[in-house]
């Protein structure tokens, strides 16, 4: 592939979605892209990105339909959800809103939502977003396999699902209608009509460098009430956390300013 090329697409991808892709993963962007410009029919990456540099309508969101990694399962690293419960359960808000900010397919999303029914809290909300389109389209379909599921009770999974086609399971509509879905990508700047108590943003950052990462965390915390806690993926614990946001316990954070 084109090097010269693959350079300036790797550092669109930096510049727009803050992803940095090293080196030595280059061959894993090769192999994305080139099933980007088969499928899709562009002859060659240079005047993919020329088009793509010169702002062609619908070219970003293409490329992170290709380049993202949407790997994700319910009730994955989920002592954060019961943790969840049990502050909302202890200290309320009467309302919380919690931001899945990159959600995926959405089984995230079901987990915390299944979580808090299950704790007996009935009244969230939860704007689930993510940048990649075609994980989105997946999840407003809420059509999911049976391999996502190893890591939920059966008993939830029989309560809270209905078999569908393909030897699928989807969602219940009271559970599905609590959660809004949203194209965003964290590096734009945001807002909301209100801040959110509880922000999930989780094995995202792992993609990104130290300054993307900041910014990231930035965008995330103008949008998290004071005394709201941000939780982040397991292995994305930040030894040095900016001002204003305090270590709680295992990636989990609060906004103190
Ligand atoms: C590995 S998945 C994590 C899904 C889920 N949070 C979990 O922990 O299982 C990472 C997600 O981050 C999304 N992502 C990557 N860069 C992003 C950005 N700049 N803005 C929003 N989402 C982004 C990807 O599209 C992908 O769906």
């Amino acid at each position: 592939m084109d090097r010269k090329a693959l350079a300036r697409i790797s550092a669109f991808i930096y510049r727009e979605f803050g992803i940095r892709v090293h080196d030595s993963r280059n061959y894993v962007l090769e192999a994305k892209l080139g099933r980007l410009l088969a499928k899709e029919g562009y002859p060659d990456l240079p005047l993919f990105c020329d088009r793509l540099e010169s702002g062609e309508p619908g070219l970003r969101e293409l490329l992170a339909r290709y380049i993202t990694t949407g790997h994700t399962f319910f009730f994955r690293e989920k002592d954060h959800f019961a943790f969840l419960a049990e502050t909302i359960k202890r200290k309320g808000p009467a309302e919380p809103l919690i931001w899945c900010a990159a959600s995926s397919t959405g089984e995230e999303a079901y987990s915390i939502s299944i979580t808090l029914l299950e704790a007996g809290i009935a009244n969230y909300r939860i704007v689930a977003s993510d940048l990649n389109p075609g994980v989105l389209a997946k999840f407003n379909a809420g059509l999911y396999a049976k391999s996502c599921f190893r890591e939920m009770p059966r008993d939830y999974q029989r309560r809270y699902f209905l078999k569908a086609e393909d030897d699928c399971l989807k969602p219940l509509p009271g559970l599905r209608s609590r959660i809004s879905i949203k194209r965003i990508n964290i590096m734009d700047r945001v807002s909301f009509p209100r801040r959110f108590d509880y922000i999930f943003c989780r094995n995202m950052l792992i993609y990104f460098d130290e300054k993307s990462r900041r910014q990231a965390l930035g965008r995330l915390m103008e949008n998290l009430e004071t005394g709201g806690l941000l939780f982040l993926g397991h292995t994305e614990a930040i030894l040095d956390a900016p001002p204003g946001l305090i270590r709680v316990k295992n990636a989990i954070y609060r906004k103190t300013i």
